[in-house]
Protein backbone atom coordinates (compact mmCIF):
# COMPACT_ATOMS: atom_id res chain seq x y z
CA UNK A 1 0.00 0.00 0.00
CA UNK A 2 1.18 3.32 -0.98
CA UNK A 3 2.50 5.06 2.32
CA UNK A 4 0.70 8.66 2.93
CA UNK A 5 2.38 11.76 2.15
CA UNK A 6 4.65 13.68 4.73
CA UNK A 7 2.37 16.59 6.66
CA UNK A 8 4.53 19.85 7.44
CA UNK A 9 3.23 23.16 8.63
CA UNK A 10 4.70 26.54 7.95
CA UNK A 11 3.31 29.40 11.10
CA UNK A 12 3.96 32.68 11.17
CA UNK A 13 3.61 34.94 13.47
CA UNK A 14 2.07 38.61 13.99
CA UNK A 15 3.03 41.28 11.49
CA UNK A 16 4.78 38.64 9.64
CA UNK A 17 1.46 39.25 6.98
CA UNK A 18 3.22 42.75 6.21
CA UNK A 19 6.42 41.61 4.61
CA UNK A 20 8.04 43.17 1.93
CA UNK A 21 7.16 46.50 3.04
CA UNK A 22 7.61 46.27 6.58
CA UNK A 23 11.56 47.13 7.32
CA UNK A 24 12.61 45.79 4.18
CA UNK A 25 16.21 46.83 5.34
CA UNK A 26 15.65 44.16 7.99
CA UNK A 27 13.52 41.63 6.59
CA UNK A 28 14.02 41.94 3.04
CA UNK A 29 11.68 42.95 -0.17
CA UNK A 30 9.95 39.20 -0.61
CA UNK A 31 6.46 39.06 0.44
CA UNK A 32 5.08 36.10 2.57
CA UNK A 33 3.00 35.14 -0.54
CA UNK A 34 6.68 34.81 -2.38
CA UNK A 35 8.08 33.16 0.38
CA UNK A 36 4.95 30.61 0.64
CA UNK A 37 5.59 29.62 -3.33
CA UNK A 38 9.20 29.12 -2.72
CA UNK A 39 8.34 26.60 0.30
CA UNK A 40 5.71 25.20 -1.99
CA UNK A 41 8.12 24.41 -4.73
CA UNK A 42 10.23 22.75 -2.77
CA UNK A 43 7.40 20.54 -0.80
CA UNK A 44 6.33 19.49 -4.21
CA UNK A 45 10.19 18.49 -4.79
CA UNK A 46 10.33 16.58 -1.77
CA UNK A 47 6.53 15.08 -2.05
CA UNK A 48 5.55 17.01 1.73
CA UNK A 49 2.08 18.60 1.65
CA UNK A 50 2.25 21.71 3.43
CA UNK A 51 0.01 24.05 5.37
CA UNK A 52 1.65 27.54 5.34
CA UNK A 53 -0.33 29.45 8.04
CA UNK A 54 -0.04 33.25 9.53
CA UNK A 55 -1.96 34.76 12.39
CA UNK A 56 -1.19 37.87 14.38
CA UNK A 57 -3.30 35.93 17.48
CA UNK A 58 -1.48 34.26 19.82
CA UNK A 59 -4.70 32.08 20.34
CA UNK A 60 -4.97 31.28 16.60
CA UNK A 61 -1.28 29.98 16.65
CA UNK A 62 -1.74 27.96 19.43
CA UNK A 63 -4.97 26.56 18.36
CA UNK A 64 -2.96 26.06 14.71
CA UNK A 65 -0.12 24.34 16.93
CA UNK A 66 -2.79 21.54 18.47
CA UNK A 67 -3.75 20.69 14.69
CA UNK A 68 0.03 20.02 13.84
CA UNK A 69 -0.26 16.87 16.30
CA UNK A 70 -1.50 15.38 13.16
CA UNK A 71 1.93 16.61 10.95
CA UNK A 72 5.27 15.33 10.86
CA UNK A 73 6.89 18.05 11.42
CA UNK A 74 6.76 22.29 12.33
CA UNK A 75 8.31 25.78 10.82
CA UNK A 76 7.50 28.56 13.05
CA UNK A 77 8.63 32.16 12.41
CA UNK A 78 6.40 33.23 15.80
CA UNK A 79 7.48 37.05 15.56
CA UNK A 80 7.34 39.17 18.57
CA UNK A 81 5.82 36.11 20.30
CA UNK A 82 9.04 34.55 20.41
CA UNK A 83 10.32 36.55 23.19
CA UNK A 84 7.21 36.54 25.01
CA UNK A 85 4.37 33.75 24.73
CA UNK A 86 4.42 31.39 27.53
CA UNK A 87 1.41 29.90 25.63
CA UNK A 88 3.39 28.84 22.67
CA UNK A 89 6.05 27.57 24.80
CA UNK A 90 3.43 25.00 26.19
CA UNK A 91 1.59 24.28 22.83
CA UNK A 92 4.93 23.21 21.51
CA UNK A 93 5.89 21.09 24.54
CA UNK A 94 3.09 18.92 23.67
CA UNK A 95 4.27 18.36 20.37
CA UNK A 96 6.65 15.08 19.73
CA UNK A 97 7.43 16.57 15.91
CA UNK A 98 10.76 17.67 15.17
CA UNK A 99 9.59 21.96 15.35
CA UNK A 100 12.01 24.05 13.55
CA UNK A 101 12.60 27.96 14.51
CA UNK A 102 13.11 30.32 12.10
CA UNK A 103 13.78 33.73 12.13
CA UNK A 104 14.72 36.24 8.85
CA UNK A 105 16.95 38.21 11.03
CA UNK A 106 19.62 37.55 13.28
CA UNK A 107 17.85 38.13 16.65
CA UNK A 108 20.90 38.14 18.24
CA UNK A 109 22.30 40.92 16.49
CA UNK A 110 19.41 43.12 17.37
CA UNK A 111 17.77 44.59 20.45
CA UNK A 112 18.52 42.78 24.06
CA UNK A 113 14.79 41.93 24.62
CA UNK A 114 15.10 39.74 20.80
CA UNK A 115 17.80 37.59 22.48
CA UNK A 116 15.70 35.53 24.58
CA UNK A 117 13.07 33.06 22.69
CA UNK A 118 10.81 30.83 24.27
CA UNK A 119 10.79 28.82 21.27
CA UNK A 120 13.91 27.81 21.57
CA UNK A 121 13.15 25.76 24.66
CA UNK A 122 11.17 23.40 22.54
CA UNK A 123 12.70 23.61 18.81
CA UNK A 124 14.70 20.56 17.80
CA UNK A 125 16.58 23.68 15.73
CA UNK A 126 17.02 27.44 14.77
CA UNK A 127 17.44 29.61 11.74
CA UNK A 128 17.84 33.12 11.96
CA UNK A 129 19.81 35.53 9.87
CA UNK A 130 19.46 34.10 6.61
CA UNK A 131 16.52 35.94 5.47
CA UNK A 132 13.17 34.46 3.41
CA UNK A 133 16.00 31.97 2.18
CA UNK A 134 15.69 30.44 5.73
CA UNK A 135 12.60 29.49 5.21
CA UNK A 136 13.66 26.92 2.23
CA UNK A 137 16.67 26.23 4.11
CA UNK A 138 14.17 24.98 6.81
CA UNK A 139 12.19 22.48 4.63
CA UNK A 140 15.39 20.98 3.56
CA UNK A 141 16.11 20.74 7.05
CA UNK A 142 13.13 18.76 7.92
CA UNK A 143 13.17 16.83 5.20
CA UNK A 144 16.71 15.55 6.34
CA UNK A 145 14.96 14.75 9.80
CA UNK A 146 11.72 12.95 8.60
CA UNK A 147 12.77 10.95 5.52
C1 LIG B 1 11.33 37.96 13.53
C2 LIG B 1 12.17 38.58 14.66
C3 LIG B 1 11.28 39.05 15.79
O1 LIG B 1 12.06 39.63 16.83
C4 LIG B 1 10.31 40.10 15.29
O2 LIG B 1 9.43 40.49 16.32
C5 LIG B 1 9.55 39.65 14.09
C6 LIG B 1 10.27 38.91 13.04
C7 LIG B 1 12.21 37.59 12.30
O3 LIG B 1 11.74 36.83 11.46
O4 LIG B 1 13.34 38.08 12.16
O5 LIG B 1 8.37 39.93 13.94
O6 LIG B 1 10.74 36.76 14.01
Amino acid sequence: PKRRAMKIAILNGPNLNTLGTRNPEIYGTQTLADIEANCRQKCEGYGFELDFFQSNSEGAIVDKLHECRAYDAVIINPGAYTHTSIAIHDALEILTIPVIELHLSNIHAREEFRHKSYVSLQATAVIVGLGAKGYELAVDAVAGLIT
